[in-house]
């Protein structure tokens, strides 16, 4: 038999639930159940539907688990509980059915349901001329699940990096690195060895002092910034200096991280120069723009200031300039109509809710959103901040913003510690290795295994240890499995079983991994890459619970051993999988 579970239960309920809703498929949500004697599977579609169906949860449940106990070749069982669930009993040689269809399917599981979609992830989205803080790396981290996750499932992805390079800070660190560079010039020194991010960086705290206290300052750099936005080419060429300048060590840290942006994802604030005047015509067009002041704003009903007074977007400002607001206009429109999007994603920290909102609703209102008779999605992706161990927002001792390069050379040199400590018998080279796999590897995983919501406190200690759920006790169980092979001298792909689920453990085993397609469509759906993590630590645990009782190489019966190999073989599999999409390397040994 081909089928899947959720065909089975697609097929079968389709017809019932059709009625109800336009696209059956998304109200298949099956998860396995913590407690063995409520079943395998909990299906909650009588709970979604209730509603639509106007009936009681449980009495529609009771229809579906009616249609469902028909399927005799995989339940024992199907009872409808309340409130309105249903609890499917499988039979073992179902489970071992799905096993062996899982570990012959190279996507695991993952391909999506229904049309693929294109998607464009802005994400990262640093600033020119300052190092990364830790926002940006939460940005940097999360977005990249994201965008390996969809793609995964068969999803079109466009990774978007929304610099922010055009705009006042960037005219700021122009007016003062100006003559550092015609000085560098008159040298013949190169800018890329002279000047350092750091130093640029400074530069820019100095301008912000001097622009609070000297208006001639001030307006020098709103001259700049005038001069550059209608292409002065002097000026064009020394910011395309300092943007490659930057972007170099950003590079250095994307390497580090292990993050899939490259510079042909770069779609910075400069990159709809050309698009701004457009865009505001556009909307001029479309009659939602008011002139308020001088300026040219958009009023949107539901959203009013503390006073009650309404609050305007402003998309060009008396002075003639674009800012922030526009930029995210001409990028959506840009998106939408070239790029294609049909869901577009923001990941930025929660702060810039009000932003993504706003500029939502006013290309929602403008008709920007409609293409094709479809809507494009928006999604604003927000996240908490990083706190240091005093709860506050991570800073140095001597209360700085933290480096982001700083904080990754540290949690590599204590992940040395950890590896020397496990394993001082694995060659110097290897250690250096293993230390940044793991060393990286926390630093991602402890930002990704939170709801990201959440607030979080950095705690190398916790990311590092080797208990819990963390990265390092993922690898280290993804180590442990590949140490099997090498001791036992079998090639795991060798490994093809058959199945076979005699032992509880191997039973509960066997049904968490088919459970990883699930946990993955959860991330797509809800972009929460905890909810993999949890999966993956919930799989790592249950391997060790089946390692513990049920012995590998060394069980008596052939057939036994060789379905326990089968069993490591895919758990191995799936925590590989699972590691590569949260973008952390897993160790063959450690
Ligand atoms: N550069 C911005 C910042 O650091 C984030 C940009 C996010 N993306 C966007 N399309 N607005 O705050």
């Amino acid at each position: 038999m081909r089928k899947s579970l959720a065909d089975v239960i697609h097929t079968r309920l389709a017809p019932l639930v059709a009625a109800y809703v336009a696209n059956p498929r998304e109200v298949f949500d099956l998860q396995t159940t913590p407690d063995p004697t409520k079943g395998d599977f909990a299906l909650n579609t009588a709970m979604k539907l209730a509603k639509a169906a106007r009936c009681k949860p449980l009495d529609l449940a009771g229809r579906l688990a009616e249609a469902l106990a028909q399927e005799t070749g995989w339940f024992t069982r199907v009872e409808a509980v309340p409130p309105g669930f249903v609890n499917l009993y499988l039979r073992e040689d179902a489970i071992e059915r799905g096993l062996r269809r899982f570990a012959e399917d190279p996507q695991l599981g993952l391909q999506r349901e229904g049309r693929c979609e294109t998607v464009v992830i802005d994400y990262s989205s640093v600033n020119i001329a300052k190092q990364m803080h830790v926002g940006h790396l939460r940005s940097t981290i999360i977005g990249d699940v994201l965008a390996r996750v969809l793609a995964a499932r068969g999803d079109r992805v466009i990774r978007q990096n929304h610099l922010g390079d055009w705009g006042l800070p960037m005219a700021m660190v122009l007016w003062k690195v100006r003559p550092l560079l015609r000085d560098l010039e008159r040298r013949g020194a190169d800018p890329a060895t002279e000047l350092t991010l750091a130093r640029l960086e400074e530069l820019y705290r100095e301008v912000t002092k001097a622009c609070d206290t000297q208006p001639e300052v001030a307006a020098a750099c709103h001259e700049v910034l005038v001069a550059l936005q209608q292409g002065d080419p002097g000026l064009l060429a020394d910011w395309r200096t300092i943007t490659r300048l930057s972007m170099r060590e950003v590079y250095r840290i994307y390497t580090e991280l292990g993050v899939l942006l490259t510079p042909e994802d770069e779609a910075g604030e400069s990159f709809y120069r050309d698009q701004l005047a457009d865009t505001v015509a556009a909307l001029k067009e479309s009659g939602h723009l008011v002139e308020s002041r001088g300026a040219w704003c958009v009023f949107l009903e539901h959203f009013k200031a503390k006073d009650g007074s309404p609050l305007p977007v402003i998309v060009q400002k008396s002075d003639g300039g674009y800012n922030y607001e526009t930029f995210d206009l001409a990028a959506i429109r840009y998106r939408i109509h070239r790029l294609r999007a049909d869901r577009i994603i923001y990941v930025t920290d929660a702060r810039q809710a009000l932003h993504f909102a706003q500029v939502f609703d006013v290309a929602q209102a403008a008709g920007w959103t409609k293409r094709d008779g479809q809507t494009v999605r928006l999604e604003h992706v927000p996240f908490g901040s990083v706190l240091g161990e005093d709860n506050k927002p991570l800073k140095t001792r001597s209360g700085e913003n933290v480096k982001l390069a700083d904080l990754l050379a540290e949690a590599v040199e204590r992940a040395y510690a950890v590896v020397q400590e496990k394993n001082p018998a694995l060659p110097e080279e290897t250690k250096r290795q293993v230390a940044r796999m793991v060393g990286i590897g926390a630093v991602k995983y402890a930002d990704l295994s939170q709801n990201r919501n959440n607030d979080y406190v950095f705690s190398f200690p916790r990311m590092l240890a080797l208990q819990g759920n963390t990265a390092p006790y993922l690898q280290y169980a993804h180590a442990r499995i590949c140490s099997i092979f090498r001791k036992g001298n079998r090639p795991a792909e060798e490994c093809a079983g058959p199945p076979r689920l005699g032992h509880p453990a191997e039973r509960a085993l066997g049904l968490k991994l088919l459970e990883l397609p699930t946990a993955v469509a959860a991330v797509a759906a809800d972009l929460r890459p905890h909810t993999l993590c949890n999966y993956l630590y919930d799989l790592a645990t249950q391997f060790t619970t089946f390692y513990d009782q049920c012995p590998v190489l060394t069980a008596d019966d052939p057939a036994v051993r060789e379905s326990r190999l089968f069993l490591c073989r895919l758990t191995r599999q799936v925590l590989a999988r699972g590691l590569d999409l949260l973008g952390i390397a897993a160790p063959p040994e450690m």
